[in-house]
């Protein structure tokens, strides 16, 4: 009889010792791992301990889904007031070159993040260019990927630049004039750096609206001139007799300002394609101005400019063939 007592209290404090440290370990755990929080928490309670840790668990972080979300259905499904918000038509020119996949990209993700906008992307080639497409679906916005080659006459030109763009910004106005009805449109080049103010600012263009563009010539901008409130000028780089010395970047026209003139257009003229288009908006003055970005003394936009890169150069089959490189390649200019 004795004996068993004794045998189950030597059973009981074993136990009790063995249970005991198990939670002190469990304590000394979570104190090497974790900040103050953890510390203050009762080492025995083992379901605040879970609660605590939940948000770390690795597997679930090792389990991401890697394939592309349904960005639509993430964020950029228009939510009811969402629709009321005048639309934005971007139009973007863009050719084939080694930075063009990289550049639409960081516009891409720029432009998913803007409501009720629609993306005309025009490309300088003969056919579409499947990338470009994949790309654009990538992103769920609403688009529309079009193509619009130079005439051949420019493209021949062995003379100083080429009227590169203008046949594609065209083609994005022929595309606003036979879809949109009202909204604003901006000519939204794929190398440059837009913050989103922007686009809160010019949805609301009544005519057309300038505002400064950053990293513009030697002056660093260029932008209208605002004295007390007034337009009384331009500050640009490179004057050149223009009406409107303004860069591409700089302004934005109201949808139904364009449709009522319907000759307007891009002329194919190198350095001149701003002023042109600007003036065949007329009647259309410098004192029409909507000047935005805070009577212009902020930049929303800067004309980034990547480096140039060379073509890449070609794979060297015989060595690589059947390697992951040759699918590379296919991405590359
Ligand atoms: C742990 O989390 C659950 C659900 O979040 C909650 O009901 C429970 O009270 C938490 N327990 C402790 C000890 O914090
Ligand atoms: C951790 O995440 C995986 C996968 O999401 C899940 O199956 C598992 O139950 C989670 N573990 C805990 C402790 O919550
Ligand atoms: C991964 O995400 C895609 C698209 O959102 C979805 O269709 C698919 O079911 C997800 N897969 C897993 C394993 O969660
Ligand atoms: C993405 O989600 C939207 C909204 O839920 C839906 O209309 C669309 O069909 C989805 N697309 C894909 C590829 O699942
Ligand atoms: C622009 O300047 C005028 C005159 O100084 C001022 O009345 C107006 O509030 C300014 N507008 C903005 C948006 O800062
Ligand atoms: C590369 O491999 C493919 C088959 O995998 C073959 O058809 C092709 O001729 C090879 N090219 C060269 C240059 O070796």
């Amino acid at each position: 009889m004795r004996l068993s007592i004794k045998m189950y209290l030597i059973i009981f404090i074993s136990a009790s010792v063995i249970l005991y440290q198990y939670h002190l370990s469990n304590a000394w755990l979570i104190s090497q791992t974790s900040t103050q929080d953890f510390r203050v928490l009762n080492a025995k309670n083992s379901e605040k301990i879970r609660n605590v840790t939940t948000p770390f668990n690795a597997s679930s972080i090792s389990n991401t889904n890697t394939s592309y979300p349904n960005t639509t259905a993430l964020c950029f499904q228009p939510k009811n007031k969402d629709i009321d918000l005048p639309p934005l038509y971007i139009i973007t020119p863009t050719y084939r070159r080694p930075e063009q996949l990289a550049e639409l990209t960081r516009l891409s993700h720029t432009l998913m993040l803007v409501k009720n906008i629609f993306w005309v992307v025009i490309e300088d080639a003969v056919r579409k260019t499947q990338l470009v497409t994949e790309l654009l679906e990538k992103t769920g916005l609403k688009y529309e990927h079009l193509i619009a080659p130079m005439p051949e006459q420019y493209k021949k030109k062995k003379k100083g630049p080429k009227p590169r763009g203008v046949s594609n910004r065209n083609r994005g106005l022929k595309w606003i004039r036979d879809n949109a009805k009202n909204g604003v449109l901006y000519f939204a080049d794929d190398d440059n750096t837009y913050d989103l103010q922007l686009f809160d600012e010019i949805r609301y263009t009544k005519r057309v609206s300038m505002f400064p563009v950053g990293l513009i010539t030697k002056l660093g901008v260029s932008s209208p001139i605002v004295k007390n409130g007034v337009f009384s000028g331009f500050y640009d780089g490179w004057m050149a007799g223009r009406k409107f010395p303004v860069d591409m970047a700089g302004f934005a026209v109201s949808v139904r300002f364009l449709l009522k003139r319907p000759k307007a257009l891009m002329p194919f003229k190198p350095g001149f394609e701003e002023d042109g288009f600007l003036k065949s908006l007329e009647p259309f003055e410098p004192q029409d101005i909507e000047l935005l970005a805070s009577n212009c003394t902020k930049i929303l936009v800067w004309h980034t400019q990547t480096k140039k890169n060379e073509p890449s150069q070609p794979l060297d089959f015989a060595k690589y063939n059947n390697t992951n490189l040759v699918m590379l390649k296919q991405i590359l200019v």
